[in-house]
């Protein structure tokens, strides 16, 4: 695996495989690796030859007062996880090379990012967006893959790729969680042993939100209160809880079949996201 910092470099080295034939998959990340981003980067690996994964902290996502200057950063640990996986390259790129000192240009994913997260992280999203835009010029890939953990991350993504028209394929992968249920993320590590306990019951709470929607004469807006309120009596500061249709994280109505029901919390200082896509019946 080499490590690659300079821009110029890596677009070289990618020049290079295209004209030996060589498809590229890109996974974009911002460090401190667990088993969910190797899984993204174990699904690029078995869908094409080259591999690149970024590790980018990325300072246009993180409003301020959040966590960018306490974000984990790892490393020698990340490149040493990735050396056993089939990584080609790992792109280290410099701050100030992602960023001039005047960079002026913005993207706004209008509606997807006005949406949920979107509303209690005002930027975050136009971050993101800006920095997977620029990523997705550097790296060129054929295809990235992303996780299904950020649900509306993702939504937003194929929603720019669209408009923009850039020429790589979205691929999708399912969230990793450990034995208890706990979506896997870099930021489980603020958790105290004590929060740790108890934040699998976010998972817990989706999973029997989830199965009460299922339930003829239910009601979503009920089971979206009462998970909010369970959600309090655990501990928790709950941002939202929402039952969303796939196609546009619009509320779901009765008459809709694909769902996510998209939830977000704090235990403590440490937000929390989680997620679950389901079928039901359309009521008519
Ligand atoms: P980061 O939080 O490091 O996540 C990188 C990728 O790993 C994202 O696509 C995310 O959805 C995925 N991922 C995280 N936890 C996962 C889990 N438990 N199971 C499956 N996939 C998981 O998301 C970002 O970085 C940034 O916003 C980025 C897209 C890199 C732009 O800066």
């Amino acid at each position: 695996m080499l490590t690659v910092s300079s821009i110029a470099d890596l677009r070289t080295l990618v020049k290079k495989w295209r004209r030996e034939g060589d498809r590229v998959a890109f996974v974009p990340t911002m460090g401190n690796l667990h088993a969910g981003h190797l899984k993204l980067v174990d699904e690029a690996s078995k869908a094409a030859e080259r591999v690149i994964v970024s590790i980018f902290v990325n300072p246009s996502q993180f409003g301020p007062g959040e966590d960018f200057a306490s974000y984990p950063r790892t490393e020698d640990d990340d490149a040493k996880a990735l050396a056993s996986c089939s990584v080609d390259v790992l792109f280290l790129p410099k701050a100030d090379a992602m960023y001039a000192e005047d960079h002026g240009t913005s993207i706004t994913v209008d509606k997807l990012s006005a949406l949920h997260c979107g509303l209690s992280r005002p930027g975050h999203f136009a971050g993101v967006a800006i920095v997977v835009a620029k990523l997705f010029n550097i790296v060129q890939p054929d295809m990235a893959f992303f996780g299904e953990k950020d649900f509306q991350q993702l939504a937003i993504i194929r929603r720019l790729v669209r408009d923009l028209n850039f020429d790589v394929e979205i691929k999708s992968v399912a969230t990793v969680r450990e034995a208890d249920g706990l979506a896997m993320s870099s930021r489980n590590n603020y958790l105290s042993s004590e929060q740790r306990k108890c934040a699998p019951e976010l998972y817990r709470l989706l999973c029997s939100a989830r199965d009460k929607a299922q339930k003829p004469e239910s009601q979503l807006g009920e089971i979206q209160r009462e998970a909010i309120t369970t959600l309090k009596s655990l501990g928790f500061e709950p941002d939202y809880v929402s039952f969303c249709r796939t196609s546009d994280l619009e509320p779901a109505s009765e008459q809709d079949s694909e769902l996510v029901l998209l939830a977000a919390a704090k235990l403590g200082k440490t937000r929390l996201i989680d997620n679950l896509i389901f079928s039901r019946y359309a009521r008519h």
